[in-house]
């Protein structure tokens, strides 16, 4: 079988009872990419035309983008410049009347202050969706990242920490919440021939579930790599005090999908030489992310943001270095020992 009409064959199934397990929650539905989780969760929890969803503008456009298709209104808060994500007191000042919901973003493998969150939520009777895309290994007060929120939302692309090529899952406690998220992926049908509700094409093939459903076994090995890569990395970069290291902290573990250290202020030019002589060493860099969503041109002029001074100064300072099972020890060496020459 190459793929299931009704959105669920054997591998798919079998997939998505291992990423329950590996979540800790009731449902996981497996899609076709992290972007059609975020879109049909956001569908899944009510938002509605008009509606408006606040979240990071530091983050893949992807966050975004999936409310504008549900038909919200991105409201873009600025970030904890410590954590790098949303803010939840600049989460509680942007709250008005239209608010139907709040987006955070586990960004780099970081899990967002969920626990303020859900307060926040509960408070103002709004739904919480989490963009866990990057998160698979991360924890927050012990538990695994998208315990907090109504629906969370992972990707499977092939960069991520586990991989289907393309794909992606969402994660739900919410029994109501799960049945429309399985309608939504398959054209609304419960059965064939007769839509209950909008739906569209977002269901993962079987193929795709089959490279999933090992990969899981694989995920805590990978894991593991990832963070003894980011040790021996932070222990590197520590002698230079040019840099302002990744945070982790004793209730709240990194997935380490990305290793992202920042420039120090008024040293931002001094990023981009970086980024570009690292390159000359063939060592992939990468500043994630250099224009927040709020100023691309798309979402500038569709949608007018608040100003966000922590993530305009944060999306010229960071960058990411390469920290993934590939990497060896002698190439994380070299890796740290060409940051601190060139720097
Ligand atoms: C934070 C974030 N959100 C959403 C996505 C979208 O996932 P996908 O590329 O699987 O559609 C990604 C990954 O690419 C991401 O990093």
């Amino acid at each position: 079988m190459l793929t299931s009409g009704l959105g669920a064959g054997p591998m798919v199934t079998e997939l998505e009872k291992k990423f329950a397990s590996f979540a800790s929650v009731k449902h996981s539905i497996a899609v076709n990419t992290g972007t059609a989780a975020l879109h049909s969760a956001i569908m899944a929890c009510g938002v509605k035309q008009g509606d408006e969803v606040i979240l990071p503008s530091f983050t893949f456009v992807a966050t975004a983008e999936a409310v504008v298709l549900a038909g919200g209104k991105p409201v873009f808060a600025d970030i904890d410049p410590k954590t790098y994500n949303l803010s939840p007191y600049e989460v509680e000042k942007s709250i008005t009347k239209k608010t139907k919901a709040i987006l955070p973003v586990d960004l780099y493998g970081f899990s967002a202050d969920m626990k303020p969150m859900r307060e926040i939520a509960e408070k103002h009777e709004l739904v919480l969706v989490e963009d866990a895309a990057q998160a698979h290994g991360a924890t927050y007060a012990g538990k695994p990242a998208g315990a907090f929120s109504d629906a969370a939302c992972w990707s499977l692309y092939a960069s991520k920490n586990i991989t289907t090529g393309e794909g992606g899952i969402v994660t739900t406690d919410d029994d109501q919440i799960d049945e429309t998220l399985r309608l939504i992926r398959t054209h609304g049908e419960k059965a064939k021939y007769s839509s209950l509700m909008l739906g569209t094409n977002y269901r993962m093939s079987e193929m795709q579930a089959a490279i999933g459903t090992v990969q899981m076994e694989k995920l805590s090995s990978f894991v593991a790599k990832r963070r003894q890569n980011a040790q021996q990395m932070t222990n590197l970069l520590k002698e230079s005090n040019k840099l302002v290291l990744p945070y982790e902290s004793n209730d709240q573990k990194h997935s380490w999908y990305l290793y992202t250290a920042r420039i120090k202020d008024g040293m931002e030019t001094e990023r981009n030489k970086l980024m570009e002589d690292l390159k000359k060493k063939e060592i992939c860099a990468e500043a994630y992310y250099v224009n927040p969503v709020h100023q691309m041109p798309f979402y500038r002029e569709n949608f007018k943001s608040a100003k966000l001074p922590e993530t305009d100064k944060a999306s010229q300072q960071v960058f990411s270095l390469p920290i993934h099972p590939g990497v060896s020890e002698e190439q994380v060496d070299f890796i740290g020992k060409s940051v601190l020459s060139l720097l």
